[in-house]
């Protein structure tokens, strides 16, 4: 699978070890940066640089890592199309595609451990979205809410 990531500095030592363990279960990971650690760099910068590559096609999923990975979920959920949720826990991260298709997992480098991250990763990487008819019908009213308040 097509996977992007991104962090800002709160998440720069947990993408390190989230893109090894993505490269070796052989996934093309594209790394949206940060390329360094920078204090002063600001998390929607890498939600939108994951964010356009998911939109444009160029990746199938998301990941996005801050310190505690709820700006990241704020920032990602702003952009049409993308559903993005933190989770800490496989169940949500595995349900979280089939029931609601999330395309984005983010995850707090501060909240979270290494191990734990990996096996959150991998749940969501491995689910599908179900398709079920009262999913499909939630995420419609989902994506009507998203159009309704879209203001350009
Ligand atoms: C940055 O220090 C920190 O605020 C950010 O990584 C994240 O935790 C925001 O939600």
């Amino acid at each position: 699978m097509k996977i992007a990531i991104g962090s800002d500095h709160g998440g720069f030592n947990l993408k390190a070890v989230v893109v090894r363990f993505l490269t070796e279960k052989g996934h093309e990971v594209l790394d949206a940066g940060a390329v360094r650690l920078d204090p002063a760099d600001d998390y929607p910068d890498f939600a939108r640089a994951v964010s356009e590559l998911i939109l444009n096609g160029e990746a199938e999923r998301g990941v996005l890592i801050c310190g505690s990975g709820v700006g990241a979920s704020i920032a990602a959920s702003k952009f049409p199309g993308i559903r993005a949720a933190l989770c800490h826990d496989s169940f949500s991260a595995h349900q979280g595609v089939e029931d609601d298709s999330m395309n984005v997992l983010c995850l707090g480098a501060r909240v979270i451990g290494e191990e734990l991250a990996k096996e959150v990763v991998s749940y969501f990487i491995g689910a599908c979205f179900s398709g079920a008819e009262r999913h499909s019908r939630r995420l419609s009213k989902v994506a009507a809410i998203e159009k309704e308040f879209q203001r350009v």
